[in-house]
């Protein structure tokens, strides 16, 4: 009588209960159990595991504990209850099981505990707790789960193990079909978790994810025999503490055969004596990225921090005044700055600007509309003499490339004032305005050969302009390629440089000042003020 109620609730058929049968006399926690039956509706996975537990039973008739569903329903809710309350002073998993002792204590030797005890209002406590605790503010989220990589032998082992009674079900299905372990743990969670969080969206696909991390050190090792089958599978790689990561793991149970793995491996796989336990909860929200154009009118700022030997050299950069605030803002944890080219520490640059971009890492507040970011600009027009700010905007992450494209197309103006040797008068340097497209043999400057690799770049000088000052200064007015080194232009570089300012003249040159009077690049956007 009952068997028809509950094959009402429960997804399952009558050629399931062999199956079904078969797993739970292995231990198979009752969500396991709807996994390897290929149950692929949600609902059943959310409801109590002691219920669960409870109608399996009843659907393959091992109800014979008592005499009625009704009272053997209360017993195992009162274990239930028993158990909660044991939970602030973890009784030793390490016992014996004997007649006594609750099977729903038992860990799952598939899941290792992760869709029993792990999948409550506990576990969603704690997540919405660690969002809380760091204040992120967001629309959505998706939930991620990283497993222990020996959690596949275990599902491989019980697939070995029942894979003639799940076929038996129908022809087609396959160990594909059978529900991750993920996805019933998503199942169950993202509605405790969006409940815990006061209705947040928990969706699949979002720019905030949260993560937990199981481990289950007791069982680290199940997955090691699988580097005698597949060396070529287990490589060691830089950032990783193990070679058994969960890919390289699923890579060599591909390839290994039924009878290798059945030598090396128990089936159905043993119950091990702890359960998983879950780590810190992870949250990341995926980068934002903000760009504008800079001014800089000091000659004592370096673009980036200037350390040598790891000792400051200057007490702040460019990059620094930008950064501050706009962090601070979007209560960023890091970021990456790039411009398009840059200015050295005695360079000003004037005009419009230089255009900038920075990814602002694992923002917690990634969200702000024109008048805020406006509002940041000013923040940072007003914390300095040193820099101005304007354009700045929120852009995409493929827009920032559009600023190194083709960079070394984009053209350049400077303005130096420029120290001769001789005697000048302004008839003598007239004729620099008449000089065009003067291609120039670049090779790399002396001071950046220590970064740069040593070559020699050709580059365009696309126009000059004279403006004299006095027998000995005048003022160059250059419009060049990007990349062209100006200094090097004008003093020689010890003839590293040809033609240069030296030669044109015929006599000394020097480099006083230099200014960067317009970077051509036409991103990002300007805005109207
Ligand atoms: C910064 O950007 C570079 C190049 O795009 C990238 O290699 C690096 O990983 C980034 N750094 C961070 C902290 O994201
Ligand atoms: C910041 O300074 C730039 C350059 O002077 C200016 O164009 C911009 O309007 C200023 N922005 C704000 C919000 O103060
Ligand atoms: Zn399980």
């Amino acid at each position: 009588m009952y068997g028809s109620v509950f094959a009402v609730m429960l997804p399952l058929k009558e050629k399931d209960k062999a199956l079904v049968e078969k797993l739970l006399s292995f231990g198979c926690c009752p969500r396991c159990v709807l996994r390897f039956c290929c149950v692929n509706v949600q609902a059943p996975y959310k409801r109590p595991t002691q219920e669960l537990l409870q109608e399996l039973k009843e659907f393959i008739g091992d109800d014979d504990k008592t005499s009625t569903g009704e009272a053997s329903g209360d017993k195992s809710q009162s274990g239930a209850a028993a158990e909660q309350e044991a939970g602030e002073a973890p009784p030793p998993k390490r016992f014996k099981p004997d007649e006594t002792e609750p099977e729903e204590r038992l860990v799952c030797p598939v899941c290792l505990g992760i869709l029993q005890e792990h999948c409550d209002q506990t576990l969603a406590s704690k997540v919405a707790e660690a969002i809380k605790t760091e204040n992120y503010v967001f629309d959505s989220l998706v939930l991620s789960v990283s497993l222990p990589a020996q959690l596949c032998v275990r599902e491989h082992s019980c697939w070995l193990h029942v894979k003639t009674e799940v076929r038996a079900k129908s022809l087609v299905l396959g160990k594909d079909d059978v529900i991750l372990v993920k996805e019933a743990f998503k199942w169950v969670m993202q509605s405790l978790v969006s409940k815990a969080l006061g209705g947040a969206a928990v969706v699949s696909k979002s720019a905030f994810e949260v993560g937990v991390e199981f481990i289950h050190p007791e069982t680290d090792k199940d997955c090691h025999f699988l580097a005698t089958t597949c060396p070529d599978c287990f490589k060691p790689t830089k950032n990783k503490e193990s070679v058994f990561t969960r890919m390289a793991v699923v890579k060599a149970l591909e390839k290994i055969t039924d009878e290798q793995f059945l030598k090396h491996y128990p089936c159905p796989p043993p119950r091990p004596s702890s359960c998983c336990v879950s780590r810190d909860v992870q949250c990341l929200h995926t980068s934002v990225f903000i760009a504008g154009r800079y001014n800089k009118f000091c000659r004592s700022l370096p673009q980036t921090p200037w350390l040598i030997n790891g000792e400051r050299r200057m007490e702040s950069s460019v990059e620094e005044l930008i950064a501050g605030p706009i962090l601070q803002t979007f209560r960023a944890t890091g970021f990456n700055f790039s411009s398009s080219g840059r200015e050295d520490v005695d360079v000003r640059t004037l005009g419009n600007g230089r255009p900038f971009a920075m990814e602002l890492i694992n923002p917690h507040k990634p969200r702000f509309n024109r008048d805020q970011v406006k509002t940041i600009q000013q923040t940072i027009n007003e914390s300095s003499d040193k820099i101005r700010v304007r354009d700045l905007q929120i852009v995409s992450r493929e827009a920032m490339s559009r600023m190194k494209e083709g960079e070394e197309d984009k053209t350049k103006t400077y303005r130096a004032l420029v120290w001769t040797q001789k005697h000048i008068e302004k008839d003598d340097i007239g004729f620099l305005n008449d000089i065009k497209e003067l291609t120039l043999d670049q090779k790399t400057p002396l001071r950046v050969l220590h970064r740069r690799a040593l070559a020699v770049r050709p580059r365009v000088i696309h126009s000059m302009s004279s403006e004299y000052k006095d027998s000995h200064h005048f003022y160059l007015g250059l419009k060049t390629q990007a990349g062209t080194y100006i200094k090097e232009f004008v003093h020689g570089d010890f003839g590293r440089t040809k033609p240069n300012m030296c030669q044109l003249l015929q006599t000394d040159t020097d480099i006083l000042e230099l200014d960067v009077e317009s970077v051509d690049v036409d991103w990002p956007p300007p805005i109207p003020e």
